[in-house]
């Protein structure tokens, strides 16, 4: 059996709790003989600032790009607040995305059924639910220049922050989504601000003509992105593939999550281009929800979104569909048998902690495998 090497990147805040579960289910993996995996670790955020003062060393950016996988915990909390920006704990993990060339970051949203009354929703909005946002990651305002402040000198700053999309980029995202949603339910929604922005215009443009030379199997469907998100919560079961640009991305990917019943549900694989020579690709995977600084270190958090990023990363770069399949079964099932982390939990009365929600998929998990 092959080794993959992994990288493992717990963080701040909650990340090195859930990441303790993701080991906790490498080390059952290895033990059981049903994968095999070698672990590295590494610091990054504001973990790797208090070690290093900077958002990720040299040499933690070399494991990165020698391992098979990278997995993210979360980063950042108010302890950095005051750290300057160049080195700020997010810094790590967006020098990660850029670097590796992670274009395309895969949001999955599925409401499981157990789950459907944690939503802020109505069950019959979202019980069944099942929609991928496609969000470019390594454009867009994040990345493009100039990005300043500027001291006008009349007691005035003025700030700037660059939209940028070149084609080429938006070619290779619409492509990702328009493949995934021919394995699914063949529809794309192009979300944009085509009548405000330029980019919007291109993306638009661009969406298009990708779907009306190669994809035209495809339903596609364009929304500005203000009326999707409104979309997004009034009627989402009407998406299947969301491809959307890095910002509106990032904030339609939340929403997305909050219909699932928790920030702490959602997992997401971040995906560079396949090399011609290898076959193989750079990845990362992380959960969509951050350090949760209020709740680290007590034991409280869900360790979901963690476990189900690490089935993303069996099923997208270690070619192991199956097992990725059984261990999001395990999680169905343990959410039917009514254990509940406090995030998800709608009644009253005890709930499981961390550990034991991690133990009870790794049980789960057992019984699917034997
Ligand atoms: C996410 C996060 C990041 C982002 C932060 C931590 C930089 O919110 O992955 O959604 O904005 O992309
Ligand atoms: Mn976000």
């Amino acid at each position: 059996m092959a080794t993959h090497k992994l990288l493992l990147l717990p963080g701040d805040g909650i990340g090195p709790e859930v990441m303790a579960e993701v080991q906790r289910l490498v080390d059952w993996l290895n033990a059981t003989g049903l994968a095999h995996f070698e672990t590295e670790r590494g610091l990054v955020g504001g973990a790797a600032y208090d070690a290093h003062k900077v958002a990720i060393s040299e040499a933690d950016m070399g494991k990165a790009k020698a391992a098979d996988a990278v997995i993210f915990g979360a980063v950042g909390g108010p302890k950095w607040d005051g750290v300057p920006y160049d080195v700020r704990p997010e810094a790590g993990l967006l020098r990660l995305r850029k670097e590796l060339g992670l274009f395309a970051n895969l949001r999955p949203a599925v409401c499981y059924p157990a789950l459907a009354e944690a939503s802020s929703l109505k069950r019959e909005a979202v019980e069944g639910l099942d929609i991928v946002i496609v969000r470019e990651l390594t454009g867009g305002v994040y990345f493009g220049e100039p990005k300043t402040i500027t001291d006008l000198g009349n007691g005035q700053k003025r700030a700037v922050d660059t939209q940028v999309y070149d084609t080429y980029e938006i070619e290779r995202i619409a492509r990702v989504a328009f493949d995934l949603a021919r394995k699914r339910r063949n529809k794309v929604t192009s979300m944009e601000k085509r009548n405000v922005m330029k980019t919007g215009v291109l993306w638009n443009e661009v969406v298009t003509k990708v779907h009306d030379r190669d994809y035209k199997d495809v339903a596609l469907e364009h929304q500005l992105a203000d009326s999707g998100g409104m979309n997004l919560v009034k009627a989402p079961k009407q998406f299947d593939v969301i491809v959307t640009d890095n910002l509106f991305g990032d904030m339609l990917s939340d929403i997305a999550a909050m219909l699932t019943g928790s920030l702490g549900m959602l997992p997401s694989a971040s995906l560079g281009e396949i090399d011609a020579k290898s076959g193989k690709r750079k990845a990362l995977y992380e959960p969509v929800h951050g350090s949760a600084p209020d709740i680290a270190g007590k034991g409280l958090a869900n360790p979901i979104a963690m476990i189900a990023s690490f089935a993303m990363a069996l099923r997208y770069s270690f070619d192991m569909g199956e097992l990725a399949d059984k261990l999001e079964g395990a999680i169905a099932e343990v959410l039917k048998s009514g254990l509940r982390t406090a995030d998800i939990k709608s009644e009253r009365g005890a709930s499981a902690s961390t550990a034991q929600m991690g133990e009870a998929i790794i049980n789960e998990l057992d019984k699917l495998s034997a």
